[in-house]
């Protein structure tokens, strides 16, 4: 006998397992109408038993695994905190051919694998829209509208937390420490926020990103992310006024059959895609073989937004109408000019004056100098291998701020001749 119903469990009622219970509730209707059956919601899983919960009367707030299942879900949300939370749920719960909609990036990035290979033996999905870019439909869109594509680049502002810190800072003068436990309240940032502004919930995302579109792990071209913790406001302010922006990008590049990828504070003139993505806001601009630039944006975190990521996928994988990987988009194309760690490329650094002279005293060619008279601090722009400038960074007695510049050697001669008009910019 068909059921009236499909039964949603979650797991993890904070952010975003309670935005995703209100938006069922709230969209029920709706809900009703796509799926051609009511959706409920008959138990939840949390750790704290005792805590007050908004749930309504038809749903149980439960505390092990069993009691969950003995509600019969169709298919589970997993919106635990981190990997070590979510594994053993989401590994039982495929191995019983349960589907899982996971909003749970670490858990992607480290098991995601495994959890694949278990998912397909036992007839079940695993879908994770939520888990990149939060709001943004960016994991169907790549899959469903830029198949036929090569996808060749992907430079995104994958963390919302880290987004916020940025721009709290410049534009309002709020300290780091402030401006983080705004985000905290918002409900943006991760339970250990470190992971935020330390770069490796980007580096995660990028992760499933790389494997989402390429069916593979990028290669990194540093042993570690870097975060936002050393981007000054100061910094934030030279680049203002030499008309960019200190943006947190995590990229991917795809060539020659390799996909590396990077996690950095990096330099974007005022005309670059990324410049504007502000607040929450993620922005991912992908290069495609067809389709040229394209960038797509929006919350990048947040109850809401992240839920209506989770509830599409539900939908979806109800309806049987979820993307799947077809095969491996790699390209056997040049590389690009400034490509890879061992590769020159154009890198603004930051610091008091006489940074350039000591530039090139130590022989790098500086391709143009940010500075005005009364500015404390100067901007460099050159072109060298970054295992260099970390070298001339040990050596230099003092502090630098190191930005990749995301831009072509085209466009970065453009700016500084455009420049060479105005007082803000001279070689
Ligand atoms: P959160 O507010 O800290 O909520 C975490 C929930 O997990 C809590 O309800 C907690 O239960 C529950 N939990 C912790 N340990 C558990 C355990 N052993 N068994 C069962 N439940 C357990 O976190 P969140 O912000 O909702 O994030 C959840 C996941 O979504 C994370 O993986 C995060 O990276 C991801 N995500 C978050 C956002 C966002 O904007 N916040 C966006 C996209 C993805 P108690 O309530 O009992 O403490
Ligand atoms: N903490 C994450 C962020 C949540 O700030 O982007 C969304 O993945």
């Amino acid at each position: 006998m068909s059921r009236t119903e499909y039964k949603l469990g979650i797991i993890g009622f904070g952010t975003v397992g309670e935005g995703v219970y209100h938006s069922v509730q709230e969209r029920a209707e709706r809900l009703e109408e796509l799926l051609g059956k009511r959706l409920t919601v008959p138990a939840v899983l949390v750790k704290d038993g005792e805590k007050s919960r908004s749930t309504g009367p038809e749903t149980k707030v439960v505390t092990l695994l069993k009691d969950l299942l003995a509600e019969k879900p169709d298919a589970v949300v997993e919106a635990t905190p981190d990997a070590e939370t979510g594994y053993p749920y989401v590994r039982e719960l495929l191995k019983m051919g349960i589907t899982v909609v996971t909003a749970n990036k670490e858990l992607l990035a480290k098991k995601g694998e495994e959890l694949e290979e278990i998912a397909g033996e036992h007839q079940a999905e695993l879908l994770c829209e939520a888990a990149v870019a939060g709001g943004i439909p960016l994991l169907n869109t790549l899959r469903h509208t830029l198949k036929t594509n090569e996808i060749l680049q992907v430079n995104g502002i994958l963390n919302g937390t880290s987004n916020y810190v940025l721009t709290r800072m410049r534009t309002e003068g709020t300290t780091f420490g402030k401006a983080l436990e705004e985000a905290q309240e918002k409900g943006y940032a991760e339970a250990v926020p470190d992971k935020d502004v330390d770069g490796w919930d980007a580096s995660y995302k990028s992760t499933i990103l790389s494997r989402w579109i390429f069916g593979q792990e990028p290669e990194w071209e540093s042993a570690e992310p870097e975060g936002i913790r050393t981007v000054t406001a100061e910094d934030l302010s030279l680049a203002e006024h030499a008309g960019g922006r200190v943006k947190h990008v995590a990229s991917l590049k795809n060539e020659q059959n390799r996909i590396t990828a990077a996690v950095r504070p990096c330099f974007v003139f005022g005309d670059h895609p990324l410049y504007a993505v502000e607040d929450v806001n993620n922005g991912v601009h992908i290069e495609g073989s067809l389709a040229g630039d394209v960038l797509l944006q929006g919350p990048g975190a947040g109850k809401y937004p992240t839920a209506s990521a989770v509830v599409e996928d539900v939908v979806n994988v109800l309806n049987g109408r979820h993307e799947k990987l077809v095969q491996n988009r790699l390209v056997n194309r040049e590389k690009d000019e400034g490509g890879g760690a061992d590769e020159e490329q154009f890198i603004l650094l930051t610091g008091s004056e006489g940074l350039s002279r000591h530039l090139s005293v130590n022989g790098f060619s500086v391709t143009g100098k940010l500075h005005e008279p009364g500015w404390n601090r100067e901007g460099v722009v050159v072109k060298a291998k970054p295992a260099d400038i970390t070298g001339f960074k040990k050596q230099y007695r003092e502090a630098i701020g190191i930005y990749p510049v995301l831009a072509d050697g085209k466009q970065v001669l453009h700016y500084f001749e455009q420049r060479k008009q105005t007082r803000a910019a001279s070689f």
